[in-house]
């Protein structure tokens, strides 16, 4: 029987495995490429049978004529008891989230099982610190994410709170016990924990007294990608037109525009009420064009791809003082500037929930900050100057400590597990 237990970071962008080799974890190599990572999508055709992951599952959509469904941050949707499944058109039918979930976990688990020559079935994944603050949602979530794991395979299944993990990771480059301010910026929320660590503490089997606080909030790259879309992009799919009711004008409905800034819901859209209003639109707006991008943006599953160049755009400003969201596909053309203060001043709200959440997780841990001697960064959010910031301002630069941004969640399951510490959640 294998004794190799997988670390599972099923991420709301990301997914990565770990094992634990001679004491130390070792990412494995599930991408495409050997890359670490694949993206958490799945691809349904719209004709034929079966789906795609990862990067398979972009290049499947796009090479397809976005003829179909591509689920993207489905892990989100975890605890939302009114989400039960989605259909997906193609060999599947209707899937329930569990099995949305459970075959991107199993691919994973194939690709990691193919690397390791064996059948793995032990497992210890990932949740977020809170996946609700309501505590039935936040079971709800658990165990459908356990069952999406029983689905993909796996017979041994413990849940590790994702935070914890990357303490986990962090310490073993420690050589003093030190108390930690752990931060994971991931693309659905952001998990924190303040923890006691260090080399004494490493083998303990259980850490439970070493966990001074763990806290998180729905906030995550996701949020600013939407933010982008809200305050600068959406004036060209209508967000500023009117159209004539007989003799009065009115405004473009508001819960249509917010439907725009999570891509995934664009694809409901497609219903016959909205494509009817939308033909009526095209009649009646005073700004024509803007319909016309609008339903090009619907019908022609461009979504997607518009989030992509947010998120590229996104990604520049985290080095760059400016840079342009541009796209240029069907009658869509964007070009549109952004400063990294701009950004800054749109995605505000979001950054004030985080740092209220930090704020709240110290004085309830009744730790001061000069009780924390270091802060470990990670997850792909952290590059955001603004993020980091946060921190810095708190703590102070010279505490900081980052972690590799995208595999230490993943190398800190595989760790817990390896020392028996790996079920705290
Ligand atoms: N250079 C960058 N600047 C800004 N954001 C970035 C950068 N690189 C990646 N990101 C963002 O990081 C997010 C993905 O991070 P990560 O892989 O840590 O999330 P995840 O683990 O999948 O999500 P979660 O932990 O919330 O379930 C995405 O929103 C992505 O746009
Ligand atoms: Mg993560």
């Amino acid at each position: 029987m294998s004794t190799t237990v997988y670390g599972l970071d099923f991420g709301t962008t990301n997914t990565a495995v770990a094992i634990t080799r001679n004491g130390s974890a070792e990412v494995l190599p599930i991408g495409a490429g050997g890359t670490a990572t694949i993206p958490s999508l799945a691809f349904f055709p719209e004709y034929g049978r079966g789906y795609q992951i990862g990067q398979n599952a972009i290049d499947g959509y796009l090479g397809s004529e976005m003829n179909g469904r591509l689920l993207q941050s489905v892990k989100s949707f975890l605890p939302d008891p009114g989400f039960k499944g989605t259909a997906v058109g193609g060999q599947l039918g209707y899937a329930s989230i569990e099995k949305l979930i459970g075959i991107l976990i199993k691919f994973v688990k194939q690709q990691a099982d193919a690397h390791m020559g064996e059948e793995v079935t032990d497992v210890i994944i990932g949740r977020p610190a809170l996946f609700s603050d309501d505590p039935e949602r936040d079971a709800l979530a658990e165990k459908r994410l356990v069952d999406a794991a029983r689905y993909a395979g796996f017979e041994h299944i413990q849940v590790q709170k994702e935070p914890i993990a990357a303490a986990f990771e962090y310490e073993r480059s420690l050589d003093r016990e030190e108390i930690a301010f752990i931060a994971d910026f991931g693309g659905g929320t952001s998990d924190f924990t303040i923890m006691r660590l260090g080399p004494e503490h490493v083998t303990r089997p259980d850490r439970a007294d070493d966990i001074l606080g763990v806290d998180g909030v729905y906030v995550g790259g996701n949020n600013f990608d939407s933010s982008i879309m809200w305050r600068r992009l959406i004036r060209y799919f209508g967000s500023e037109s009117e159209s004539k009711d007989w003799d009065r004008w009115l405004p473009m409905p508001r819960h249509l525009m917010q439907d725009l800034c999570r891509w995934q819901r664009i694809t409901f859209l497609k219903d016959r009420k909205t494509r009817e209003y939308m033909k009526k639109l095209l009649k009646t707006s005073n700004d024509p064009e803007s319909i016309k991008r609008l339903i090009a943006l619907i019908e022609e599953n461009l979504g997607f791809s518009v989030f992509q160049a947010i998120e590229k755009a996104k990604h520049d400003l985290s080095q760059h003082e400016t840079t342009s969201v541009i796209f240029n596909e069907s009658v869509i053309e964007i070009e549109e500037r952004i400063s990294r203060q701009e950004f800054e001043e749109m995605s505000c709200e979001h950054i004030q929930k985080i740092e209220i959440c930090i704020d709240e997780l110290l004085t309830t841990s009744q730790i001061a900050l000069e009780q924390v001697d270091t802060v470990f960064v990670t997850g792909g959010t952290s590059y955001i100057p603004a993020v980091r910031r946060v921190l810095s301002d708190r703590f102070g630069d010279g505490k900081i400590r980052t972690g590799d941004a995208f595999i230490s969640v993943a190398a800190g399951l595989a760790l817990g597990g390896s020392t028996g510490a790996g079920s705290l959640a």
